[in-house]
């Protein structure tokens, strides 16, 4: 069964719903007032914990401040539009992400223009000051000042005085770079510390280096399809009080995109016992519900996808026994179908 604390009807949702939306706005416009550049900036994170104070929305607190997030973000490791009109699709999707009660958006220097359109985008928009921005980080070869050209270049480009998590991309410098983002955080500039994978095949020293430093926030993969991280690495970061992203929650957007596997399926009709009115809901909903789990962060680069992904913001979360039914619809009726 759903839990039942989170629980109430389709007219309340709606009700809510409205009413987050105008908080959140409340929020917005508080924040446009205030000073701009860095006094935006450092409320940056203050405003993105304004959805929770407005009922209804789905979030999780970061273990180390207490500070909350909503459950769903955005992705933006395909921001490099080549048109106009891909352009303009995404600043639609930048611009209607904290209107729908979102915060979290991620981005890395290793994703050819996204931090680049991304800081153009948000300047344009003027909503820099709602959203929790996450980028990226690497040492080639451990090299400590490549590093720190990049966090500048980062700044630079996001056009930003504050970026409010900064994470060590694929575990590539771990131990040169977490010293340098710890004295960044104590400088203001940063407000949390990370580190990524997305590949099983990094898990050991993934596991090893959250286990080794001490770290407000972890990424990595896991999808209904792909579950690997629950096995190990996201009890670790519930034991160890770190916040966790979920990279690829779909499954990533090529071959393993989990959307071909229900393309055409009907949702099971106990869908509505948590509200999931789509796939894309549904699948989300899986992967939030995880107890570990802080804030799930789908590619999205159209309007469509957005509306859909952030209704799992609203409505009950799977409970345990419930996370089973929809793992054994997976295996036994939807893989299983496909094996055929
Ligand atoms: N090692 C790392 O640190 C690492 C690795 C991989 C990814 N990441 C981060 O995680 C983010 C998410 O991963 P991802 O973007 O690779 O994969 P994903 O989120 O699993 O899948 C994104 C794909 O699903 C599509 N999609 C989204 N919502 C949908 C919906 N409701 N219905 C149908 N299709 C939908 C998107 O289409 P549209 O684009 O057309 O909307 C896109 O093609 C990345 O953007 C990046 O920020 C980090």
């Amino acid at each position: 069964m759903p839990m039942p604390d989170q629980r109430y009807s389709r007219r309340e949702a709606i009700a809510v719903g409205v009413a987050t939306a105008i908080a959140v706005t409340q929020a917005g416009a508080a924040l446009a007032a205030a000073s701009a550049g860095e006094a935006a900036d450092s409320a940056a994170g203050k405003n993105a914990g304004a959805a929770d104070k407005a009922v209804g929305i789905n979030t999780r607190a970061i273990p180390s401040t207490g500070e909350r997030l909503p459950v769903v973000g955005l992705g933006t490791n395909n921001y490099s539009p080549a048109t106009p009109e891909e352009r303009a699709a995404r600043l639609a999707v930048v611009e209607q992400l904290p209107q729908l009660g979102g915060a979290v958006i991620d981005t890395a220097p290793a994703y050819r223009q996204s931090e680049t359109v991304l800081g153009e985008l948000m300047a344009e928009i003027g909503n820099r000051e709602r959203i929790f921005l996450a980028s990226k980080v690497t040492a080639a070869d451990g090299d400590r000042a490549k590093g720190v050209a990049m966090l500048e270049e980062s700044f630079r480009r996001l056009r930003t005085g504050r970026i409010d998590l900064m994470q060590v991309h694929n575990l590539m410098g771990v131990d040169v770079m977490l010293p340098v983002l710890a004295q960044w955080k104590q400088a203001g500039r940063i407000r949390y510390v990370g580190i990524t994978t997305s590949n099983a095949s990094q898990y050991p020293e993934m596991l090893a280096a959250m286990r080794k430093h001490t770290l407000d926030f972890i990424q990595v993969d896991y999808s209904i399809a792909n579950r690997g991280a629950a096995e190990a690495i996201l009890p670790l970061a519930k034991e160890r009080g770190q916040a966790v992203l979920i990279n690829m929650p779909f499954g990533g957007r090529r071959d393993g995109n989990v959307f071909r596997h229900v393309a055409g399926k009907a949702l099971p009709d106990w869908a509505q016992e948590i509200e999931a009115a789509s796939w894309g809901q549904f699948l989300l909903k899986y992967v939030v519900s995880h107890p570990a789990v802080t804030c799930a962060i789908p590619g999205m680069t159209r309007t469509s996808h957005l509306e859909d992904n952030l209704g799992a913001l609203r409505g009950p979360l799977p409970d345990a026994a419930f996370r089973r039914r929809m793992e054994a619809l997976w295996d036994d009726g939807i893989m299983a179908g496909d094996a055929e």
